[in-house]
């Protein structure tokens, strides 16, 4: 009896554990992003692979990174701002820096971060021997920007939520994938060490069950975002390719292209927008929104910005991060009065923990113009709450 009590109640929990309440977003119930290494567009939109993909979705064609190396493009997609970095050493980012986990954990969004051949969930070392290749790193910390954050590993629970592509497999098998996933494959399967080839090879066969009708649970939608995290050819603009697949995909819009100008701070406005949620207060504010998202959402704020004639986005700008002593600043203070495109102002613990600088000078205002270290530098001004 006793036994039977016990195996009754350990039922309860793990039903309690498995009932997470979806929360339902205007185009998407689930985001998933998955990075590729260092293509240019011009040679992505050509692969064979990469073109039956492209009929299942919507190619976005005016995709840019924002810099050279890999690094800075993976904490600028998760953080709104890459704070200088020009390199793909080791870096720690102060607790006071917030990230896309605080905004999903406001709303009660699940998340996590799958990174092939991580040797163990919430690993912060800088590589790892993999299972695929000859025996070289494969894990590379530079490719999971979450663990460089204070703000995710100074928290066990978020921690812990930087897991294997073996757990994810798990959670895709029992329908429990988390609402928010970034995904990392190796270094031989996202194309680092391998070719184009390699990587769309791989990505098509990766994708083909995760675009099957109901792969998730039959009444969520889910948008598989997969993108290139930089170009491959330093000396021209950083123009990457990018493709929305899923069952978020509206049919009619299978097999079209999207010529708005995007970057990773796009990743986060256009969560803002589909989750009504609060804002980073950096360069996720004033970033365009994924059309389809923004048509859904009733988000009317996309628009060129003034220099996108000039986009290079091919050199780091100065910050805290940059490797010469003589380009570091201090990591800019958000501005507090911009209103994002999920229509909410800044995440309010964002307002709390820098309120001694809520009238700094700030590089963020909103405009969604493209800043690089090269032809576009940042330019710092008091915050305002309209875009100038
Ligand atoms: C990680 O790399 C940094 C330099 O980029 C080095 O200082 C540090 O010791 C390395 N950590 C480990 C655990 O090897
Ligand atoms: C953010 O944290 C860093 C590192 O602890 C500190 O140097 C900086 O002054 C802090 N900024 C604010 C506005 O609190
Ligand atoms: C998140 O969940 C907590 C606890 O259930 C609840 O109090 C809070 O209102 C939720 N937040 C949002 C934005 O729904
Ligand atoms: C990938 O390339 C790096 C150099 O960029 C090398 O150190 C590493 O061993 C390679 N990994 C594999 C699995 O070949
Ligand atoms: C982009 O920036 C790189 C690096 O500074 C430079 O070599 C290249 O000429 C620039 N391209 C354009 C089109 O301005």
């Amino acid at each position: 009896m006793r036994h039977l009590l016990r195996v009754l109640v350990g039922l309860a929990c793990l039903e309690a554990a498995f009932s997470v309440e979806i929360v339902p977003g205007h185009a998407f119930d689930r985001f998933m992003t998955i990075w590729l290494e260092n293509q240019d567009y011009a040679k992505a939109a050509v692969d064979a692979r990469i073109a039956d993909l492209r009929r299942q979705g919507i190619l976005l064609t005016r995709y840019y990174a924002h810099t050279h190396p890999s690094q800075p493009n993976y904490v600028a997609a998760v953080a709104g701002d890459y704070f200088g970095l020009n390199h793909d050493d080791f870096v720690r980012i102060p607790e006071n820096v917030s990230t896309v986990v605080d905004l999903l954990e406001w709303k009660n969004i699940t998340w996590a971060g799958y990174f092939e051949d991580v040797p163990g969930p919430g690993y912060m070392g800088n590589a790892s021997d993999g299972s695929t290749g000859n025996g070289g790193w494969d894990y590379v910390r530079k490719h999971n920007p979450f663990v460089s954050f204070d703000s995710i590993t100074n928290y066990g629970e978020r921690l812990l939520n930087l897991e294997s592509f073996g757990a994810f497999q798990r959670a895709f098998s029992a329908k429990q994938v988390p609402q928010f996933v970034f995904m990392s494959p190796n270094m031989m399967n996202d194309g680092h060490n391998t070719s184009m080839e390699f990587a769309a090879e791989w990505s098509h066969k990766f994708l083909q069950p995760l675009l099957e009708d109901g792969a998730f649970g039959n009444a969520e939608r889910t948008l598989v975002m997969l993108t290139f995290d930089e170009s491959e050819t330093c000396s021209e603009p950083n123009h990457i390719l990018t493709l929305l697949l899923g069952s978020a995909i509206p049919q009619a819009l299978k097999g079209t292209q999207d010529d708005t100008l995007y970057t990773h701070y796009s990743i986060l406005s256009t969560l803002e927008a589909n989750w009504g949620l609060p804002n980073l207060g950096r360069y996720d504010v004033g970033a365009n929104v994924f059309r389809f998202v923004a048509d859904a959402a009733g988000y009317t704020g996309n628009r060129d910005p003034d220099n996108a004639a000039s986009v290079n986005n091919s050199v780091s700008y100065p910050g805290l991060l940059h490797d010469d002593p003589s380009l570091r600043l201090p990591i800019p203070a958000p501005n507090t009065l911009l209103v994002g495109a999920g229509g909410l102002p800044v995440l309010d613990s964002i307002k709390k923990t820098w309120s001694d600088t809520a009238k700094a000078p700030t590089p963020y205002d909103g405009s969604g113009r493209v800043f690089d270290g090269d032809r576009n530098p940042p330019a710092y001004n008091p915050p305002a709450a309209d875009p100038s």
